[in-house]
């Protein structure tokens, strides 16, 4: 059984078909790479799945329950989370505070102590919780600066340990590495990388940058015009004659 479980998952914005029939299975403990043109539907499809849009039509099961038609802060709290680009920082806040304030909403449940210990309670230990997930993902040494002055980089990080907070079971990355240069880039692929292989935890990353998808994901599912193209390993995908001509054609990919 499938931890995320997508059935002809329909999503139409007035006469656009912005996902179009498509079937996904999602396994726990998994890292799946989405990569598709511009357009082609992969931001709808994690709005879909969080609750932001409702689908059109289609069914999607988290954990064996359906969650389609549900509210966004149901699904989160089922632990189905996704991040935003800028949204979920507070700049007035420091970085400590930030994740602290995250995990309030979401102080009493039991897979966060399976990933930072068994801690709860009082808000010395909500501290404590987040500075364990600050420095899992590198940022202790700026818990207490204000969001507002971290660099670009920093703040995309900060993004992620403010949905670390939120005890995520699968966590959908939206291109968690655009503008970012070659230092962050590589710092945020260190992150995801642990995130996937020390703590288990199932990861959806949608992402532009190519080098990125093929050297983090094992299985990587292609989607065009809001259908699913291809599914495979990363060599199987770069040498899928659909996928080349359909989107790898003109990009470099082979790196
Ligand atoms: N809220 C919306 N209203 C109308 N059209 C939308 C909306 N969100 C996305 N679209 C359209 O749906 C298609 C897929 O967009 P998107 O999911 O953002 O693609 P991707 O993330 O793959 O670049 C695009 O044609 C886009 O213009
Ligand atoms: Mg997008």
């Amino acid at each position: 059984m499938a931890m995320l479980e997508i059935r002809g998952l329909t999503k139409h914005f007035g006469g656009l078909a912005a996902i179009n029939g498509i079937d996904l299975d999602i396994e726990e403990g998994e890292i799946r790479g989405v990569i598709g043109p511009n357009g082609a539907g992969k931001t709808t499809l994690f709005n879909v799945i969080s609750g932001v849009y409702r689908p059109t039509s289609g069914v999607i099961r988290f954990n064996n329950e359906k969650i389609s038609g549900l509210s966004p802060s149901v699904i989160a709290t089922r632990g189905a989370v996704r991040t935003f680009q800028r949204d979920a920082v507070i700049h007035d806040f420091d970085v400590l505070r930030n994740v602290t304030v995250a995990g309030h909403l979401h102080s009493d449940q039991s897979i966060i102590k399976t990933l930072f210990g068994d801690i709860k309670g009082s808000r010395e230990k909500d501290e404590e919780k987040a500075m364990k997930i600050l420095e899992f993902v590198g940022l202790d040494h700026l818990c207490h600066e204000l969001a507002a002055n971290l660099a670009h980089g920093f703040q995309r990080v900060l993004g992620i340990a403010i949905a670390l907070a939120t005890e995520p079971r699968l966590l959908m990355l939206d291109e968690p590495v655009a503008g970012m240069n070659t230092t962050e880039t590589a710092h945020m692929t260190e992150v995801i990388n642990r995130l996937h292989e020390e703590k288990g935890m199932t990861i959806m990353l949608v992402e532009h940058d190519m080098k990125t998808v093929m050297s983090i994901c094992k299985k990587v599912t292609v989607i065009d015009f809001g259908e699913k193209l291809a599914e495979g390993s990363p060599s199987e995908i770069m040498n899928d004659p659909k996928v080349i001509e359909a989107y790898l054609g003109a990009e470099e990919i082979v790196t």
